[in-house]
């Protein structure tokens, strides 16, 4: 048990590390939790700072997912070591939802911050790196075809325990448990976009928004 509890404390406190208040705090103090969607996350860096701000943004946010749940999940830590009692899978989930959870609620930025779908891309290239490929075309495919981030988040997040149960004779439990669970929190974490697709008032990314400056 020491193995599980030390491990998902670092991928939380890793989680913290929120990439967009980072690069505010480097290019000037912006804190763009003040401006745009009030999200802290690489979509609305984009959308208020640019692109070589949300570069930044993203490579901060999807990496610490990816080395929460993919290098330190697997690692045998100095004096820690591997618990046998502890399984796999679930141990890389722990730290996955971990990792997220700090993202959302980072305990170095009065826990505010952002809506974890970021850090989810880095922790599916950690847990499954074989699924990346089709939950990016989903989210593809529903952002142009509604010019709604957001809700392709919230529906490539769902497509990832579906592609398992489609793909795998046995897929892994810990893994369909995890892809439920966060399926139904990124929904609660972009409540606020549900919100204002319901009123009509998000803002969609124009056709070539992935292409402008
Ligand atoms: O990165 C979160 C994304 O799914 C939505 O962001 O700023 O449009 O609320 P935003």
């Amino acid at each position: 048990m020491l193995e599980l509890g030390v491990k998902t404390l670092l991928a939380y406190l890793l989680g913290s590390l929120i990439g967009s208040l980072l690069v505010g705090q480097l290019r000037g103090g912006v804190d763009i939790r003040k401006l745009g969607s009030g999200n802290a996350g690489g979509t609305n860096a984009l959308r208020t700072q640019g692109w070589s701000f949300a570069l930044w943004v993203m490579i901060i946010d999807i990496g610490k997912g990816w080395l929460a749940a993919g290098l330190l999940a697997p690692m045998n830590l100095p004096g820690i070591g591997i618990d046998p009692q502890v399984e796999r899978d679930w141990l890389a989930v722990a730290c996955a939802t971990a990792v997220v959870l700090g993202h959302v609620y980072p305990v170095w930025y009065g826990f505010r911050g952002g809506k974890g779908a970021a850090t989810l891309i880095g922790v599916l290239v950690g847990l499954k790196p074989i699924a990346i490929l089709p939950v990016f075309g989903v989210w593809l495919a529903v952002v142009m075809l509604t010019g709604f981030v957001g809700l392709g988040t919230m529906i490539a997040v769902a497509s990832f325990p579906a592609y398992l149960v489609i793909t795998e004779a046995e897929p892994s439990m810990a893994m369909l448990v995890f892809g439920c669970v966060m399926t139904l929190f990124v929904c609660y974490t972009h409540r606020g976009n549900i919100e204002r697709m319901r009123a009509g008032t998000e803002s969609r990314a124009r056709r070539l928004w992935l292409l402008k400056p």
